[in-house]
Parts: C-alpha cells; structure tokens; sequence
C-alpha cells in the first residue's frame, strides 16, 4: 500500500505539470510584477514581447542595451529605462563593491576543467566562469580537442566534478564534429563509472555560424538556450575567422575592427548578465615587426581590441622532442599564459589523447586504454596527419 502511495505521489500528474511550466515562466513574470511604475497591461505586453525574443528571465534583460530594448515593439525610451534599472538596486548591479564583497563574487564563480591537472593547476583549478578565455596557436595546436574537453567537463554531473551545466558552441569554421565529443564523454561515463542517464547531452547546443550575421543571430536567439539550459559555457571556435573572410583587405581593417569589438560587446554583456564563461579560439599570424623577440614572433590575430577583451590569453604549440620522448606522448603541446591581470606568465605541458585532453604522463597510457576497450585509431591517418603537422608548425617556428 505504502508503496503504491509512493508511485502515486512521484507520478506527475497534469496539474504538476502546469504547474513546472508556470514555474519556469514565474521568473520573468515576478520581476515584472516587482516593478513600480509600469502599469498591469504594460507589464503584460511587455512579458509578451520578451517572451517572443526568446528572454525567459530577468537577465536576459540585463544582457541588452537600452537602445536594444527600445527596439523591441511596444517598448518606449522610458519603459528600457525602467527595466535596466531594476538591476542597479540590486546586489549584482551595485556599482562598487568592497574588497570583501567582491572576493564573495569571484569565489563562487565555477571553474571548469580542462581535462588534465597541469593546466587546471595553471589556470589556479580551471577557467572561472564570468571571463573571456582565448586560446590561440597554429592550426592543429589543440585549440578544438581543448573546447571538446572543457564542454564534456561542463556536462560531467557535480559529483564527479562537472557543472552540469549547459553548453552554447557556435562553430564558425565548419569543424566541430560530433562523434569526437561523444568519444570524450565515453571516455568519462567509462572511467567515472557514470549511467548514461546522468550526463544531460541535451543541454549542448551547437550553432553553424559561418557569417557574421549568423553569429549575431545565434548570439540573440542564445538568452532563450542560456536560460532554458542554465548555460555556463559559451564556444566561439574561431573568433576571428569570419571577420577574415568578410574583411579581408588591409583597407577593411578599420571596419573590422568595429564590426569585432561590437560582437565582443553582445558576447561581454552575456557573459555578465548570467555569470558564464566565454572561451573562443583564434588563429596565429606572424609578428611584422622585425625587432619582435623570439615569444613575439608570433601574434594572435585581431589586434588590441581582442587583446583587451581577453581576461586569459593562452598560446598552444606542440611541445619540443624532448618533452614528447621524456613522456612517450608525440601529441604533447605547450600552454603558455602569455597574458592575465592575475595568473602569472608560466607554461605548462598537456597531451591530446584518443579520449581528448590528458596529461602528458597519461597519454600512452590512454593509448592502450582505447584499444582495450575498442576504440580503434587509425595509424596509417595518424601517421599522416603527423607530417601534415610538422608542415604547419614549420610554417610559424
Ligand atoms: N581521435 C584522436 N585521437 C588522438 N588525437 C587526436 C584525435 N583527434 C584529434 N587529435 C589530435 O588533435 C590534433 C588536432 O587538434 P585540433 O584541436 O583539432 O587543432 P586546432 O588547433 O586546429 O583546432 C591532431 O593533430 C591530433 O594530434
Ligand atoms: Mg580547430
């Protein structure tokens, strides 16, 4: 009998179910209501209107401008105002902070793993969220197997030091592939021990954004997923690729560099307003200046703008012979922190196995693991793969 109570009481019933919808919707109706000054039908038309733009909660609001908001039907100069400043009375708005308010908010900011110690132990326990991470380098330097490691990371459940948390990749190169994220989480269900039903893959979400105007589509359709999803992980792999191609004359720079600190803006206003992480990759160029010193010889692309954009700045390069014979592990690349306001310029040495980022100590090791539990590599690609390689890192050292 008792038991039968119980499959009643778990069951949901229909009324429960409305009731989690209206639950999810509460969050942008109770500001609304909070609000002094706005009559019940704005209030109405304006949930109305938010609600089509895809912002299901009040930090979506907060991740727009004025003039944004104002764009939208039915919302005056006035209404913007009132909404924006809600959020300045509130904790989160608060213009300054004292030391000990302020060390509260970086504390309890997450940090996401990379997959292997040495680079969490780098970036003192992983990328905090609330940051722009850049990792530039040659292509074939990890930059992508890095952001696959980081995303199986966010998915992991709490309890095996994930964030379960949801994932926006916009893939601008057309080089994102799914079988090697579903290897990388295998890889973790397989050594974690973890069911199947405790990863959440449905909260990754992934963007072909080839345009620039794609990227600023899914960049305003990305609230709705963020919220939805509890997004704390947001991808750009590359950056700086579409600007490229769509200005690419030396004439164009200018405008680039508008376009690239506008879309820098959208991406900063969406990173404060709901605290996540903004790792983007970019590509390597070489340093015109010739008195440039041997770490300057090369440059990540996008200039000064990119440059103070990015809270952490790292360069990947594949690691000397020395390293990868010592550790037996040909695919070791070198991390460098080449530019932090509170991380120290040092290096540190990490692998790319068949399961994505490892240390360089486990990588053979992992080897074995993959062809113990049926993963098979493919050598004779390996080994191409190898030379095309060594082709492209001649290319920049
Ligand atoms: N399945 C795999 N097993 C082992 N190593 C891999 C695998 N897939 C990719 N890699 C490694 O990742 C490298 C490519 O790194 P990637 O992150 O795609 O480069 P990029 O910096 O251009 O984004 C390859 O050269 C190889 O060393
Ligand atoms: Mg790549």
């Amino acid at each position: 009998m008792a038991n039968t109570q119980e499959k009643e009481d778990s069951k949901p019933t229909a009324s429960s179910k409305k009731k989690t919808v209206k639950e999810e919707k509460d969050a942008l109706q109770d500001f609304l209501l909070g609000i002094t000054g706005l009559s019940d039908s704005m209030k109405k038309r304006v949930h109305k209107v938010l609600n089509t733009e895809g912002i299901i909660d009040p930090r979506g609001i907060k991740s727009l401008t004025n003039k944004q908001l104002e764009e939208l039907p039915g919302i005056t100069e006035a209404t913007a105002s009132l909404l924006l400043d809600q959020f300045k009375t509130k904790q989160e708005g608060k213009i300054f902070l004292s030391l000990e308010e302020r060390e509260e908010l970086e504390t309890v900011r997450s940090k996401i793993k990379t997959g292997a110690k040495a680079l969490d132990d780098l970036l003192q326990g992983g990328i905090p969220t609330g940051t722009f991470v850049e990792l530039y380098g040659a292509p074939q330097s990890g930059k992508t197997q890095l952001c696959y490691t980081i995303t199986a990371n966010c998915l992991l459940p709490k309890e095996y030091g994930g964030l379960e948390s949801g994932i926006i990749w916009l893939d601008t190169e057309g080089s994102f592939n799914s079988q090697r994220l579903k290897q990388i989480l295998s890889y973790y269900k397989y050594t974690h021990n973890i069911p199947d039903d405790k990863i959440d893959t449905g909260k990754f979400m992934v963007a072909a954004t080839r345009t620039l105007s794609q990227i600023e589509l899914a960049l305003k359709e990305a609230g709705r997923i963020i919220a939805k999803n509890k997004v704390k992980l947001l991808i750009v792999d590359s950056l700086m690729d579409p600007f490229r191609a769509e200005y690419g004359g030396l004439g164009q720079l200018a405008d680039r560099q508008k376009h690239l600190n506008r879309v820098l803006h959208l991406l900063m206003r969406i990173a404060e307003a709901w605290d996540l992480a903004v790792l983007y990759t970019n590509q390597v160029m070489a340093n015109p200046d010739p008195f440039a010193t041997a770490m300057d010889k090369v440059l990540p692309s996008g200039g000064f703008i990119l440059g103070h954009a990015s809270d952490i700045r790292i360069w990947l390069r594949r690691a000397t012979s020395k390293i990868r014979n010592q550790y037996d592990a040909q695919n070791a690349r070198r991390a460098l922190i080449t530019d932090c306001g509170w991380l120290p310029m040092t290096e540190t040495h990490f692998s790319l196995g068949p399961f994505g980022v490892c240390d360089v100590d486990e990588e053979a090791k992992l080897r074995d693991l993959a062809l113990e539990i049926g993963l098979g590599l493919d050598s004779e690609e390996d080994e191409l793969e190898e030379e095309e390689l060594e082709t492209e890192f001649a290319k920049i050292e």
